[in-house]
């Protein structure tokens, strides 16, 4: 079984994916871990230097090799991986995949002092996952079996919402 995790930056996916993954012995995985080291340079090098569409056809490569693994592992996903319609099929077909739903606000606070986010630099953060969340919350939904309040206060809470479910 493969567990794949979407939501949009910020909602904890990469940290759910570890703890789940050690409460269960499971591998766990991230398609920006696996992306930075295939191109050995930072996300947001990347993203200057060869722009987004770029990025998307490797974070496409990259997810239909994680999701042909064998399993049992938790993937996290990077937070546009369901901007593309074969991304969000293989996901659905190939995963059992929860949707980390938290709000723009609570994003916008978790995030204030990150510099890694290329899509959130320079520009007001709260005002852009607004955009992102109203593009995406759809293709979230549409991706996964089960939308995760991810705005609770513990990150253990979230795990064991989860947990119940498997
Ligand atoms: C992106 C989110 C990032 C990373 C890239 C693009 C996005 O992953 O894949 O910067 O489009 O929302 P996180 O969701 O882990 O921040």
């Amino acid at each position: 079984m493969i567990i794949g995790l979407v939501g949009l930056p910020g909602s904890g996916k990469s940290s759910v994916a570890r703890l789940l993954g050690q409460h269960y012995g499971w591998d766990t995985d991230d398609t920006d871990s696996v992306i930075e080291s295939r191109l050995r340079c930072p996300i947001r090098e990347y993203f200057e230097s060869c722009g987004e569409p770029a990025f998307r056809d490797v974070e496409a490569r990259v997810l239909r090799e994680q999701v042909e693994r064998s399993g049992p592992l938790v993937l996290a996903t990077g937070g546009g991986i369901v901007l593309r319609q074969e991304n969000r099929e293989l996901l659905r077909k190939r995963c059992l995949v929860f949707y980390l739903r938290s709000t723009p606000e609570e994003l916008a606070r978790r995030l204030r002092h990150d510099s890694k986010r290329p899509l959130l630099q320079g520009v007001d953060a709260l005002r852009k996952l607004r955009e992102l969340s109203a593009v995406r919350d759809p293709l979230y939904r549409q991706t996964a079996h089960y939308v995760v309040d991810a705005n609770r206060p513990t990150i253990w809470g979230l795990v064991h919402w989860i947990c119940m479910q498997l």
